[in-house]
């Protein structure tokens, strides 16, 4: 069956207070509308039209090519909205979903379930309706005698009676797609915010005989639409916590899922623990038997099997198994860590390879550099790479030791298994197997210490 799709995103979000339009703000790192898109893509809706207006070029390049555009000029109201999609898709058979670009809670299942109901029952309409205990600014449900959905009535247009009502419109339809057109067509603009509503084609419908279908979904947050920034940090809360139990049902252990802050698109294999206070944002991809945190902010990363990240900043990274990173390590975009790695405190990397079994335990900085495996960076060593107009490479090849408290001022290159002196300031290429050192000797006065005391505490007392 032809099953297309209309999304409404044209309101301004005026309570937002934002320069970015209302449907791009992210949820746990996705744009709502990329949600709302996402569900109706897992539910199998074909072609999708997006409903802009306000802040229309922001949304059509951060959707592209994804879907169509339909565009209302002014925001006449929801019905309207709808209306606008219908040079592109009122001479089409099949049922076309609605759904708004504000309610990102909202999944493919119950799409799936609402389609499937509007299929089986021959209806004209199918919604989703949810039960709240506090239905304050929703649509409420009315049903007749027998049970059956009669219309819905927008909040400011309720009786007192009607204000009682508990279920409530959660914002998406099926509808036989040439019969909505029919329908709204007829819609009037003659209630209390003088709008053209898309809820009042279900009166419509009852009023022609056709059946009017109630899809009520067991979870109540799938209606929750964000129309201020209070509600899009408790849409957040409610994503956060739906996917963490996702990963928790896949065998990740997450020890405190209320700190833990893992975007929809990361992926995580099992037998991983995420410690508190970590954030897993992006397109981060993470591996089995892991130990991630606590405190680490992980962004766009790949980390393989068996890898510990701890208190530590990751941003476009690649870290191989078994390796281990931090605590308060900081590897920058371009780092790229082989297997059995150790990268310890304070370190910071960027845009630079380090190779298998290598080790870069304390204090130091690599940038542009490419380093073989089984090398030893030590304590306090740095790359100098930048003259503050350029950046060149550093390259230590396979074997190689550096000692404490090293310069190594690129370009320059440090050969297989060569052995670079603590405190060194390295300037020419080091060869395979060479030592070098490079600084002042040490001059050592026998007992010029305690003269030297001497002379000083004098000195402080004159003054
Ligand atoms: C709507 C429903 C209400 C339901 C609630 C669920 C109507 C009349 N009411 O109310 O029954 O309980 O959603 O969240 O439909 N939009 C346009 N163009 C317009 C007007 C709105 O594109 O002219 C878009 C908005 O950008 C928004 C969506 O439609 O994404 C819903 O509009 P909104 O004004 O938020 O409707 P609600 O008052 O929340
Ligand atoms: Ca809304």
């Amino acid at each position: 069956m032809n099953v297309m799709g209309v999304i409404l995103a044209a309101g301004l979000g005026k309570r937002m207070k934002s320069k970015l339009h209302k449907v791009l703000h992210p949820v746990c790192g996705k744009p709502m509308l990329e949600h709302v898109l996402d569900a109706l893509d897992g539910s199998g809706v074909g072609r999708k039209v997006v409903v802009v207006g306000h802040g229309a070029d922001a949304v059509r390049s951060a959707l592209g090519d994804r879907v169509e555009y339909a565009m209302q000029s002014q925001q006449l109201g929801t019905g309207h909205a709808v209306r606008v999609a219908e040079p592109l898709l009122g001479g089409e058979d099949g049922v076309t979903v609605v759904v708004y670009g504000d309610t990102p809670l909202l999944t493919a299942r119950s799409i799936q379930g609402m389609l499937q109901l509007h299929r089986e029952s021959g209806a004209a309409a199918t919604l989703l309706t949810a039960v709240f205990g506090n239905p304050t600014g929703l649509g409420r449900i009315v049903r007749g005698a027998d049970g059956t959905i009669e219309r819905i009535v927008e909040e400011k247009d309720c009786s007192l009676e009607e204000r009682g009502i508990q279920e409530i419109n959660a914002g998406a339809y099926c509808f036989d797609n040439r019969k909505l057109f029919e329908a709204l067509a007829k819609v009037t603009n003659d209630n209390a915010q003088g709008e053209y509503y898309l809820t009042d084609v279900i009166g419509l419908f009852r009023s022609a005989g056709d059946i009017v279908q109630g899809y009520c979904t067991s979870d109540p947050d799938e209606a929750f639409g964000v129309n201020d920034r209070i509600a899009l940090s408790e849409a957040e809360r409610l994503m956060r916590l739906r996917i963490n139990r996702g990963h928790q049902a896949e065998g990740v252990t997450i020890v405190d899922p209320a700190s833990t802050y893992i975007d929809a698109g990361v992926t995580i294999g099992s037998d991983t623990v995420i410690y508190p206070g970590t954030a897993l944002r992006g397109r981060t991809r993470i591996g089995s038997d892991c130990a991630i945190g606590p405190n680490s902010d992980i962004l766009d990363s790949t980390i393989e099997d068996g890898a510990t990240v701890k208190h530590s900043v990751l941003d476009k990274a690649a870290v191989g198994q078994r390796t281990s990173v931090g605590p308060f390590a900081n590897l920058r975009p371009g780092t790229r860590l082989g297997k059995d790695v150790k990268i310890g405190d304070f370190v910071e990397i960027k845009s630079s390879t380090i190779d298998d079994g290598s080790k870069v335990s304390h204090l130091a900085y690599v940038g542009d550099a490419r380093v073989g495996k089984d090398v030893n960076i030590g304590c306090g060593a740095i790359t100098v790479n930048y003259d503050g107009f350029s950046k060149f490479e550093t390259v230590i090849e396979d074997g190689a030791f550096v000692g404490s408290n090293v310069n190594l001022v690129a370009p320059v290159n440090i050969g297989k298994g060569a052995f670079v002196v603590a405190g060194s300031t390295i300037t020419q290429d080091v060869g395979e197997d060479d030592m070098a050192i490079a600084r002042e000797r040490q001059t050592t006065k026998k007992g010029y210490a305690k003269t030297l005391k001497a002379r000083l505490k004098a000195q402080k007392n004159r003054n």
